[in-house]
């Protein structure tokens, strides 16, 4: 069944007058950034539509997630042995051989863009702007990875030994990019890879596993080098993670969860990346048009439901005393469409679930001293539709200020000035994402010298982070383990370890 519905593909979409400038050299690092779709080529609206109509009556992944489905320990032991044994053949490749089949990978993932697309809009929810950018980046991990993984043959005096077996447990909320970032990075470390894809959006991750196993099996791998399962209800997690065979696990998903895996095995070499509270910081010196804009987009776009996602705006000063910004932002806000994605309007699709605990708190009430901006409505029957919301008078210390709540929902803080704001920012456990809306050089200064968080972004949305430009990866509890940043240079060399190679002085 795995590739039945490329008989009847969607033609690829037109691709040659968007903003890659096929026409400069490839950089001297030898990678170059794919393009996300241009929405604006007719020819690409009538591609997207055509995803669009498939979406409703989608099957794609869904008989892969059946059989991927492990229903006793006997199972997953077997699962565990076959991995094993396959990774002891992959990572006896060179890094060099690992890495033209990542190459292939990564074009074979460019070609179900349409597939990839069609799952996430009917599992997850998401709008195709905002499943295009994680197509390119589900591509581009493949393509950086491939060439980070040539670089572990050639370190002078040491050898790079690859885990066997690596689990990777991605979340729902990124439900390509992640998995395929995870996936790729250990299977260019050297390392089999038994992925378990959260379980509200397993067709997604069985969709981009299908693709990365054809580029394995075209080179004659064994196909366990990659292996996709799933947990019946909620069973075998513990020994999934627990497993004897088991070198290393990756994971995005909550702090919790990170404790979680270590209370099943307190020495589990893990990679984790965690929670957000993250904030964007609106100064006077602004470009206000510019900063509503950015907060309205980091903090709705997938309704919210990012680590890296904009949960409060501080403004600082007078932009804090004025209506001015509040204003532009309610009405950048207003604006956005919400809707399911298989309307090609909607800006703003669904949350995961109807919303319960934390969120559905969140979304309905208020902390000492707060009132609604736009208060969130919920738009449909279903509990998962909702409008975007926004308090204000949030103060610091409190339960809104500290507390990730993942959905459409955004705070305002004041602050008297860059300092004190900066100290808001900081205050949370977290250090994730941040942002500084500024043009004033010395602000910016002041603020990349004190600010925490792994991800700093001035003068742009704090989401979407790019692969290679823009390595990735948390600070203080949005991190468990060596600390490297997905996309990023180090990636690889947290995922082995490293011994003195023979005859090195
Ligand atoms: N990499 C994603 C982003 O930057 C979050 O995981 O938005």
């Amino acid at each position: 069944a795995s590739l039945a519905n490329l008989d009847d593909e969607i033609p690829a979409p037109n691709r040659s007058q968007d903003r890659s400038r096929p026409e400069e050299p490839a950089p001297p690092h030898g990678f170059r950034n794919t393009p996300d779709t241009d929405p604006s080529l007719p020819a690409n609206l009538a591609w997207g539509r055509a995803i669009l109509d498939r979406v409703p009556g989608s099957t794609l992944g869904k008989d892969a997630v059946a059989a991927a489905t492990l229903h006793d320990a006997e199972a997953l032991d077997a699962v565990m042995d076959t991995a094993a044994e396959a990774g002891a053949a992959w990572g006896a490749l060179t890094g060099a051989k690992r890495a033209e089949i990542l190459h292939r990978a990564g074009d074979l993932l460019e070609a179900r863009r349409a597939d990839l697309l069609e799952v996430m809009a009917a599992e997850a929810g998401k709008t195709l702007d905002q499943g295009d950018p994680e197509v390119s980046e589900a591509v581009d991990f493949a393509h950086y990875y491939a060439e980070r993984a040539r670089e572990l043959d050639a370190v002078d005096g040491a050898v790079f030994i690859p885990s066997r077996v690596t689990v990777v447990t991605p979340p729902w909320n990124f439900p390509v990019a992640i998995p395929a970032g995870s996936t790729l990075a250990a299977l260019a470390a050297g390392s089999a890879v038994v992925i378990k894809p959260a379980h509200p959006a397993a067709r997604c991750g069985a969709v981009m596993v299908e693709a990365v196993r054809v580029a394995l099996a075209e080179a004659g791998m064994p196909r366990d080098v990659l292996r996709l399962v799933q947990l019946n209800e909620h069973g075998l997690g513990r020994e999934l993670i627990a497993h004897p065979a088991v070198d290393r696990v990756i994971l995005t998903g909550g702090y919790e969860t990170a404790e979680l895996f270590r209370s099943f095995r307190p020495d589990l070499p893990l990679l984790a990346e965690t929670s957000g509270k993250n904030a964007i910081i609106v100064t006077p010196d602004a470009d206000f048009d510019l900063a509503a804009r950015d907060v309205a987009y980091s903090a709705f776009g997938h309704a919210g439901q990012k680590c890296s996602a904009a949960s409060l705006v501080i403004l600082v000063g007078s932009a804090a005393r004025s209506r001015r910004f509040r204003n532009q932002l309610v009405d950048a806000v207003t604006s956005l469409k919400v809707g399911y994605p298989q309307d090609p309007a909607t800006q703003m699709g669904p949350v995961i679930e109807a919303p319960a605990g934390k969120l559905l708190a969140g979304l309905t009430t208020l902390g000492d001293g707060e009132s609604w901006l736009l208060k969130p409505e919920q738009l449909d029957g279903t509990g998962k539709l909702w409008s975007p919301g926004i308090r204000t008078g949030v103060r610091p210390g409190s339960h809104y200020h500290l507390t990730e709540f993942f959905g459409p929902i955004l705070g305002v803080m004041t602050a008297a000035d860059l300092a004190e704001a900066v100290e808001i920012q900081n205050e949370v456990d977290y250090g994730l994402t941040a942002g500084l809306h500024s043009l004033d050089r010395e602000e910016i200064g002041y603020w990349l010298d004190h600010v925490q968080a792994g991800n700093l972004y001035v003068n742009r949305g704090i989401t979407g982070a790019i692969v290679r430009r823009q390595p990735f990866g948390g600070w203080k509890k949005s991190a468990v383990g060596p600390g490297t940043k997905a996309g990023g240079p180090n990636y690889l060399v947290g995922l082995g370890s490293w011994t003195s190679a023979p005859g090195a002085a």
